[in-house]
Formats: structure tokens, sequence, C-alpha cells
């Protein structure tokens, strides 16, 4: 084949020619997001080639690493200047030439609809395709919702557009998304090849929207999407647009093209402009921006870890174990007795005998992991460890006296951390003779499932450290968060008030279940009550030998009910752990609100959920206040992933700006909470707090 003449360059679009083909390529890094940059140069770039009497099929395709991965998430505020995406669309479909894609890397959303658009998919056998909108609170807005069901069929469309989980090239091609694919990197020569067989063959002009075919087996199948609905209706509840994407693909089904689009557009314009999906587009970039450490010293680059060593299996250190087993390192776990390690040894090994039994995980996996961890009950064993965790009883004198220990022991290139959450970091640097190379990594439990990390910056922690430690969450899949030392960090502190708040709040007459269920409602996982049940009310702040019978959680305590293990806490548990209010707690909470002279009333979920998350929000500010966090989306982020804050509202930040400042300071000073100065400020000059 001849090589492509280069006609014109102009802006992000380059036209081609290769005989009679003419070739579009869009380049605009580092995802040729279709912007309306991408959309000009699409429009103008089509036109042409459209224009061309010498060009009898067009390619369409990008450069760099990617198909075009969707419309430019950035720009959906933005004012309208020029052709947007619509125009593009409209352009495709009225071609009198065949237009043939050529996808590869990640074609998603607006970059899926525009290859729908075409006539012919050709892919590279790597690339992915997919309608992830809804993971922003959207649908597909430019026809997604009314092609994709015309190729693939109604019930596959819910499935890739209601979860939003792109497919690979091989399910694409199966499920009728593409038609052809091609060798790795070899999409153009395979769409080239493919637009002159059309050519030579006269092929038709496949038009998506023409083919009702797929479609008319469920015309009237209600049950389909009845079904979808039932079965997923825990997995979208407090999410929006799910529901507006079974509705538009119920209208693909039930009504021609041109009303189905109507309909698509009516329902993508509820959901661009509601608080969830403001909410999950903030977070999408949030996501990004949290990895992003402004001021590090240019040359600090991640040191090279290879060998992890753990000290302390209990169940944090196990976790953190498990966790760097499944990245692939090579694990030394410490403990001090024979037994405590058996007891680590065994918890581990029962949790990843669970994901056999479940199919996640095959029994040669499961060995190949406990082969890379080494049990010792020597410390001398971490020697060789180019990372030590410390995941041992939570006392300043036990954890000082340990790090002098691994001091002495480790390499001079080894990075020592904490698994604290409280303590002062900086006291426990001061027992090294290298402070600079101690961090705190504090994971969250279970260590090897929930996603947070946040890494504490000591007053000496080495940027290099700084760069290593958030290359290790990257590498364990974590959201690595960075913040400073304070006690609690950043998501237990913020989140603090929210069990101070629910404690006070029993007493004035909301019960523990009302509260959880306003903490549901609003989009949390469990409610605070529920979650100190399961973590044991014995072992957050009581003591036996001090407890006085004042507060409702003594005398919880000290009539044995220290929650699920105890088949009682606030709640009363059946042998199946399955909670029911508790007529003695409520007695219990009604007998100190009485001693203390408190008299119940009533307050709406409205109510409950300002007196738990304004505190919340008010206590974030202070956080950036102090400098313990970079930025107020980290801890929207922190907040999201480490205990379960509704993606849908953001995080507190972003949720106390869609609530309105106003409101929350003035929701704060009726409890008698002072407002802090970023809160007061932000307030006062219509700034969004989710900026700062
Ligand atoms: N718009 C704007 N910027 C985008 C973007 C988009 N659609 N997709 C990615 N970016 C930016 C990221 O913010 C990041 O910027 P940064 O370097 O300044 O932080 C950069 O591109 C690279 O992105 P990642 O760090 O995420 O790179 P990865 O290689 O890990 O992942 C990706 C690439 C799979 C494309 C991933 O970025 C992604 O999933 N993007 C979003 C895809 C998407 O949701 N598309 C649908 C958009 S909505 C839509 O199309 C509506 C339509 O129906 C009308």
């Amino acid at each position: 084949m001849d090589s492509a003449t280069v006609i014109s360059t102009s802006g992000v679009a380059q036209l081609a020619r290769r005989g009679d083909i003419g070739i579009l390529t869009i380049d605009s890094p580092p995802v040729n997001a279709l912007s309306q940059k991408v959309c000009a140069g699409l429009y103008e770039g089509l036109n042409a080639l459209l224009a061309d009497a010498g060009v009898r099929a067009i390619v369409l395709t990008c450069a760099g690493r990617t198909f075009f991965a969707g419309a430019d998430i950035s720009e959906f505020n933005k004012p309208l200047d020029g052709p947007d995406l619509y125009a593009v669309l409209g352009v495709m479909e009225g071609a009198q030439k065949p237009i043939i894609a050529a996808l590869f890397g990640t074609a998603l959303g607006g970059g899926l609809e525009v290859a729908l658009a075409a006539h012919y998919r050709v892919a590279s056998q790597n690339a992915m395709v997919g309608l992830p909108e809804v993971q922003l609170g959207l649908l597909p807005g430019a026809g997604g919702t009314q092609r994709l069901p015309r190729l693939v069929g109604a019930a596959a469309a819910l499935e890739m557009i209601g979860f939003g989980k792109p497919v690979g090239a091989g399910r694409a091609l199966a499920l009728g998304v593409v038609d052809e694919i091609c060798a790795e990197g070899a999409q153009l020569a395979a769409a080239l090849a493919f637009a002159r067989r059309a050519i030579d063959g006269k092929w038709p002009l496949r038009r998506v929207q023409d083919d009702d075919s797929k479609l008319l087996a469920d015309r009237g199948n209600t049950a389909l999407f009845a079904e979808f609905r039932k079965k997923n209706a825990r997995a979208f509840a407090g999410f929006k647009a799910p529901e507006n994407i079974v509705k538009a693909i119920e209208a693909a089904v039930a009504l021609p093209f041109a009303e189905g689009m109507k309909r698509e557009a009516a329902l993508f314009g509820e959901l661009v402009t509601s608080d969830e999906s403001e909410a999950q587009r903030y977070v999408f970039f949030a996501e990004r921006a949290v990895s992003k450490i402004p001021g590090l010293a240019p040359q600090a680059a991640p040191r090279k870890l290879a060998g992890i060593g753990v000290v302390g299996a209990g169940t944090m250190g196990g976790g953190i174990a498990m966790a760097c087993l499944d990245a692939g390192y090579v694990v030394t776990l410490v403990e001090q007795t024979q037994e405590a390690l058996a007891r680590g040894l065994g918890g581990i090994r029962r949790n990843y005998q669970a994901a056999v039994d479940k199919g996640r995980l095959s029994a040669a996996q499961l060995e190949e992991k406990l082969a890379r961890l080494t049990p010792v009950l020597e410390m001398e064993a971490l020697r060789d460890a180019d990372l030590i965790i410390e995941a041992v009883f939570e006392r300043m004198e036990v954890k000082t006296a340990l790090f002098a220990k691994l001091d002495a022991i480790a390499k001079p290139s080894a990075v020592l951390a904490s698994n604290t959450s409280f303590l002062d970091l900086n006291e426990i640097a001061a027992a090294t003779r290298h402070p600079e190379r101690v961090v705190g990594l504090h994971f969250f439990s279970p260590a090897n499932v929930m996603k947070l990390l946040e890494i504490v910056r000591g007053a000496q922690t080495g940027d290099d450290i700084i760069a290593t430690a958030m290359a290790f969450g990257r590498k364990l899949g974590k959201i690595a968060v960075l913040a400073g030392v304070c006690h609690g960090f950043i998501a237990n502190r913020a989140m603090h008030p929210r069990t101070a708040a629910a404690e006070a709040l029993i007493l004035e007459g909301p019960l523990p279940w009302d509260v959880d269920r306003a903490l549901m409602a609003y989009g949390f996982p469990m409610g605070v009550f529920s979650m100190m049940d399961l973590v044991g009310l014995d072992v957050i702040g009581w003591d036996a030998a001090t407890s006085k019978s004042e507060t409702v959680q003594e005398r919880l305590c000290e009539a044995g009910r220290w929650g699920q293990k105890r088949g009682g806490g606030y709640y009363d548990y059946d042998e199946k752990r399955v909670a029911t209010p508790s007529p003695v707690a409520a007695r219990i909470i009604h007998d100190v609100a009485a001693a203390r002279g408190m008299k119940p009333r009533g307050f709406t979920d409205e109510q409950i959920i300002a007196r738990l998350l304004y505190p919340v929000v008010n206590e974030s500010a202070k956080l950036l206040e102090e400098g313990i966090a970079l930025r107020a989306s980290d801890i929207d982020i922190a907040l999201i992933y480490g205990y379960g804050w509704p993606v849908y509202r953001g995080g507190p930040m972003m949720w106390a700006d869609q609530v309105g400042l106003a409101k929350v300071v003035a929701g704060l000073e009726a409890q008698n909470i002072t407002p802090c100065a970023p809160l007061r400020e932000a307030a006062a000059t219509g700034r969004k707090l989710h900026t700062l």
C-alpha cells in the first residue's frame, strides 16, 4: 500500500490521504478528550474530507496513547464556542462516504459514541471500549444509550451502561460493538484495509441508528427492565444516573431513534445539572490530584522496594502483610512469641482460604502468596528489608523502643514506617538516628481491603521517603493521601466529631437506630452505632477500672453489652448477628438522659445529618487551616475511601458547598460550635470550600 500523504495539519487535526482513502487523525494529549477544540477539529476535518471528491472513504483515528477517552470532563460548564459533539455526529451520520473508526487504547464515553456514529469500527486487540458515564453521575449523552442497544441488545446495554465497566476488544467483537479486531498497534493499517474492501465491495453505509432488529425482541419486555432495577437496587441506591440510564434504554427499545435521542437529551440534562454528577466529576479529578505533592525536591525519586518487613502479626499487621503479598512483595513478618506468630499466620491463611472458597483466588495462588511470606521471631531478620512497617501495640513507649531497635538493625537505605493511628510520629522518629527515613503509613482496617492509605509526613521526613511511600501506596492499589502530624491525622480526626455528636444526640431524642437510619439514607454504608457495636464498645475508650456509670457507653459496657461479639451493644444481635433495636439500650439511654434532666424531642433526618456532619465539615476545614491536609479535595478523598462517605455527595467539603456555607456556619453556631476561620471566610466571600 502507498504511504499516506499529509494534506494539512491544523490545531489538533491532521488530514492525510492514502490513495482514495482520507485519514483524519486527532492529536490532543493526554487522552484525546473531546474538548471544544477537538470537536472543532473533527468537524472541520470530516467536512474537508467529505468535500474532497478524490476521497471515497474516511478512516478516523487518534494519535498518542488512546482513541478519544470521552467528552472533556473539565468543560461541562463551559459556554459553547463552535461546533459541539452533536454537530460532529450529525456530520458523520449524514456522510455519503463510509467512515471507519480505528480504535485503540481506551475508547470511552463520548469517544465510543463517536465510533458508534461511524459506519464501521476496527479495534486493536488490547483496546478497551465502554460507556463509563455512570461513574461521573451522567449517562452517555451523545447517542450512546440509543446506538449501543441497537448493536448489542437491551440486556447487554443495561449492563454496559448501567455499570460503566469497559470491555475488552474480544468481548466488544462478540457483542457486535466492533466489526473487526487486529493486532496491537495495527488499527490504522487494519482500518485502511477495511476501507479498501468497503470501497471495492460497494458496501452500504451502515448507520447504527437504522437497524432496530436487536431491539425488536425486547419491545414490550417490561420485565427485563423491572428485574434489572430490582436486582441492582442496592448498588444503585442514592445515585441518580442509573435510573435515568434505564429510562433512556427503555426509550431506545420503545421509540423511534429520533425520539429516543430527544429522551436521552432530556435525561442527560437532568443529570448534568445535578448535585450528584457535580460531586462525582469533582471526585474524578480529586482522585488524580491527590497523588500530586507540590514542592517535593525534583531529585526525590522513589526508592526501590523489594522486601518488606512487617512487625506485629495482629489484625493490622496481618492485613498489611496481605496487602504487600497481594502486590507481589516478599514479606518478613515478625512477632515476639511463637503463639502470636502462629495466630497471625493462621489468620492470613484463613483469609486467603475464604477467597479460595469464594472462587476469587486459586489454591495455587494462595500457596504462591504464602511462599513469599517468611514468619520469624527475630527482629534481626529485617536486616535486608527495604521497608519496615510497624504495627505493634498503640503505645508511645512501645513504639519508640521498637524504632530505636529497628534503626540499629535496618540497612541505611531502609524506610521505617509506623502504622500508628493517633500517636505523634515526630516523637517516634526522634527515637531513631535518622528521623528523615521515618514516615507514617496509616492503613485502615481491614488493611488488605480498605483503599485508603494515609501517608504521614513527619517534621523531618525526607522528600524521597514521601515519594517512596506514595509509589508504594500506588503499587498496593491504595489511594494514598498525604497528611501532616496531628492526633488522628485526616480521616479519623475529621470523623471524630460525628461520633461525639451522635453520642450526645441520643440523649436528646433520636435513638441509635434513628441516627443510623439517617446516616444510611444519606449514603453511608453503615451507621455510627452499628459501627461501634461491630468494633466493640469495650475497645473504644472504655476502661472497666475507671468506669463511672455516667455515659451510655459506660452503662452498656458495665452491663456486658460490648457489641456484636456479646450479642448486644446499642443493638441486640441474634446468632447470625442480625441487629434489632434494643429495648435494654433504649432504657439505658432514657435513664442517662433523665439523670441529666434531658427531655426527648423529635428530630428530622435532615436535622440529624446537620447535627452530625456539620462538625465534620468544620474539623475538615481546620485540617486545612493547620496544614495537615494539602487540599480540601484530599480530605474528601480520604473520607470517601476511609469512611464510605458517599461518592455522590463528594465528601464533606463538596457537600458543604452544595448545602451552602452560610447554612453550615449558622448550623454550627446553633450547636454552640465556633466555625473555624477558613469556613467562615469562605462563607463570607463566596469561595467554594472544596477548591481550597
Ligand atoms: N476529560 C478531561 N480530562 C481527562 C479525561 C476526560 N474525559 N480523561 C482523562 N483525563 C485527564 C486526567 O484528569 C489526567 O489529567 P492529569 O494528568 O492532569 O491528572 C490525564 O487525563 C490522564 O488520565 P489518568 O491519570 O486517569 O490516566 P490513565 O492512563 O490512568 O487512565 C483513562 C486513562 C482510562 C482514559 C482514564 O483517565 C479515564 O477513565 N478517563 C475518563 C473516561 C470517561 O469517563 N469518559 C467519559 C466522559 S463523559 C462523556 O463522554 C459524556 C458524553 O457521553 C457526552
